[in-house]
């Protein structure tokens, strides 16, 4: 493969580094993954040499596909930082901490739930629910990063439609990218490794499971970096979270088993509250909302016509499992006038 990949700059920050780094990628026609494999374990092999490498792991595909490439390339020399902001879905700080445990990687998980909770307490606006989560995050990172002492290589798991879609290479700017992970600009390291910044999502799902990884991991829904605060309207509590964890666990599984090919699918808790019965009782408690789209790009999305019986299912297990919530509603809105997101 006539690429060329090979570190070209000493000291840069990471801003420069990762303009350099896109400028100099060119993507061949015919990507063949196993060869894509052995040339990116050759070459961080070769840029990294006997020094360690620093990953901010979020559990979502690309960092973690970028995590298991490193291990294996440079095995025992990668420390990875995994915030747990408290904002995941059911379980998942577990599942993703278990996906790496049979790994040669040093595995970092920073339980920051309090800090999360308590810098959203009261905040309602999206954007600035977004903006606080990604500070903290980068507080966080700053913070644990510099408890390890100087490591010089920043890894990454920047892929193909990154760069495109961030105006780089030639590519117009279709939207700036603003994960959780977002890392800030004057975080001095001697190099960038971006070891899937060739391949398409289809590409990087198929190299994690080559890479052993497991299915929940590699063919998991796309989840915003912000997580389930943009999916908790309002206020973000704990009590809402824990609700929403459980309601959204009860549409992924009745919605895995269906034979219908869903893009994404989640529970929103709103904000509406509703009158109910509970126990022969008036009851006033809050409304989740069930959300299931079908997409290729996710710039426009349909509603699926969801199964009757499978939304009976829902509504009923939802209900049965979260005394808190009154009343479970389907958002039948496309993408657009709606986005996929509520917030
Ligand atoms: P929207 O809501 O814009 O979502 O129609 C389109 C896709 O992007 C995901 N999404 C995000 N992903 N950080 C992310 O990494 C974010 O802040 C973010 N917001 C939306 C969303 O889940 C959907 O797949």
């Amino acid at each position: 493969m006539d690429v060329e990949t090979k570190p070209v700059f000493s000291c840069f920050t990471r801003n420069d580094f990762t303009k350099g780094n896109i400028r100099i990628m060119q993507r061949p026609e015919n990507l063949d993954l196993k060869d894509y494999l052995e040339q990116q374990m050759e070459h961080i092999r070769e840029q990294v040499g006997n020094d360690r490498v620093l990953l901010a792991l979020s559990g979502g595909v690309d960092s973690s596909v970028c995590a298991a490439l490193l291990s294996r390339a440079i095995p025992g020399q990668l420390t990875c930082i995994f915030v747990d902001t408290g904002l995941m879905r059911l379980d998942e700080g577990n599942q993703v901490e278990a996906a790496f445990a049979d790994k040669d990687l040093d595995f970092i998980r920073v339980d920051a739930e309090t800090r999360f909770l308590s810098k959203l307490a009261a905040v309602v606006d999206p954007e600035q629910k977004r903006k606080i989560i990604g500070e903290e995050f980068v507080r966080i990172f700053e913070e644990e990063s510099a408890k390890l002492g100087y490591i010089p290589y920043l890894a990454q798991g920047t892929i193909y439609p990154d760069i495109i879609e961030s105006g780089a290479a030639g590519h117009e700017n279709i939207k700036s990218h603003h994960n959780v992970g977002g890392l800030p600009e004057d975080l001095a390291f001697t190099g960038l490794v971006e070891p899937l910044s060739l391949l398409y999502k289809d590409e990087v799902r198929a190299l994690g499971t080559s890479l052993d990884l497991p299915d929940y991991l590699v063919n998991r829904q796309p989840f915003p970096g912000p997580g389930l605060a943009v999916r908790c309207i309002g206020e973000v509590t704990k009590e809402k979270l824990d609700a929403l964890r459980v309601a959204d666990a009860v549409v992924r599984e009745e919605l895995d088993a269906l034979p219908q090919n869903i893009a994404q699918y989640f529970a929103i808790m709103t904000d509406t509250y509703s009158v109910g019965i509970r126990d022969g009782k008036r009851a006033y408690s809050p409304v989740v909302a069930v959300r299931a789209v079908a997409t290729n790009d996710f710039m426009q999305a349909e509603y699926v016509h969801l199964p009757h019986d499978a939304l009976a299912r829902i509504s009923q297990r939802i209900t049965d499992a979260c005394p808190g919530v009154s009343r479970v509603v389907y958002d039948i809105t496309s993408k657009p006038p709606g986005t996929v997101e509520w917030e």
